[in-house]
């Protein structure tokens, strides 16, 4: 593995940055505004085990809705893809990723896919074990495969999000009410907390990133960590659904599957050949990185990245 700084990915990020200024910090979870939103970073894994880096890379931040993407893999080789689709559906909403409108109007009653928080909460409860404890344990050990890193969580985000995450509890109830999730609400509020507060840098999303471009294969030792239809039911919803009702603008305009979340993370995927890793926590008014989806714009341009 060799990691150098790169000027023209340097170049790209000084084109873009001023775009931050036009964002905005996450705030409903109350640790995310601490958030520096001058921060902009990339990282690209290539294939071929050697990564390009430039911007505020070191800066460490919560995967938030990244994780949704990495806890479906997990529910998936749990459950078992019947299992997992007869609780959670598959299409794209147009809706913001923290709406509770459709769970009413849909019939069966069931969250439309597991990219938003509904469908997200969902798939968080059919995650194996018999305690909180080991659920947990299985979410931190899955993501650590991945990324191959020790990982840990910011407590002080999965705290914050705890106290004040009443939408995602509504989510909950309802979809106790209607027999999609099964269990205690409180403590799978503690495990999504949890598992939306992993912590890392752009490089481990990167490395994850690479992991999914080769179809659920280790860049560095060629295991496979997922199986092939796994990894592209996953990009599949990233591509439909990763960039929650911004999805479409961002497939014409970029092309490649993503996934975002409200600390300003985006994992992006050129299948075959990168995994990416973006952080800017200034968000646009739909929640994703405002300068991190610029810059994945200008990469597409100039790298010729849309898989369409
Ligand atoms: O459930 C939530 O609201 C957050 N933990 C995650 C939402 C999120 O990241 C949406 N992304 N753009």
């Amino acid at each position: 593995m060799t990691c150098q700084t790169s000027d023209e990915l340097q170049s790209i990020i000084n084109e873009v940055h001023s775009l931050a200024e036009e964002g905005k910090v996450a705030d409903y979870i109350p640790a995310l505004a601490k958030a520096n939103k001058q921060d902009l970073a990339v990282t690209i894994y290539k294939s071929n085990n050697e990564c390009l880096y430039a911007g505020s890379y070191t800066k460490k931040f919560t995967l938030q809705s990244i994780s949704k993407v990495l806890v479906l893999a997990l529910a998936l080789q749990d459950r078992g893809i019947d299992y997992v689709f007869k609780r959670v559906g598959m299409e794209p909403t147009g809706d913001p990723f923290n709406s509770i409108s459709k769970l009413e109007t849909s019939i069966p009653s069931k969250p439309l896919n597991p990219m938003i928080n509904a469908g997200a909460l969902a798939v968080t409860n059919m995650i194996k074990g018999e305690s909180l404890h080991e659920k947990w344990a299985r979410i931190l050990n899955f993501v650590q495969c991945l990324s191959k890193k020790n990982l840990t969580y910011d407590i002080e985000v999965a705290n914050s999000e705890l106290e004040t995450a009443w939408l995602n509890r509504s989510l909950c109830y309802f979809m106790k009410q209607h027999q999609v999730i099964t269990g205690d609400v409180e403590e799978l509020m503690m495990l999504y907390t949890k598992q939306c507060a992993i912590e890392m840098d752009c490089f481990d999303l990167a490395r994850i990133g690479a992991v999914f471009a080769l179809n659920g294969m280790d860049p560095e030792t060629g295991e496979r960590l997922l199986p092939i239809q796994i990894a592209r039911i996953c990009k599949t919803f990233m591509v439909t659904c990763g960039m929650y009702n911004a999805s479409g603008e961002f497939a014409i305009k970029v092309g490649i599957p993503a996934k975002s979340g409200v600390s300003g993370g985006i994992l992006a995927v050129v299948p075959d050949q990168y995994g990416i890793g973006v952080f800017g926590p200034s968000l646009d008014e739909k929640g994703n990185s405002i300068a991190g989806i610029k810059l994945l714009e200008e990469l597409a341009k100039r790298f010729d990245f849309s898989i369409f």
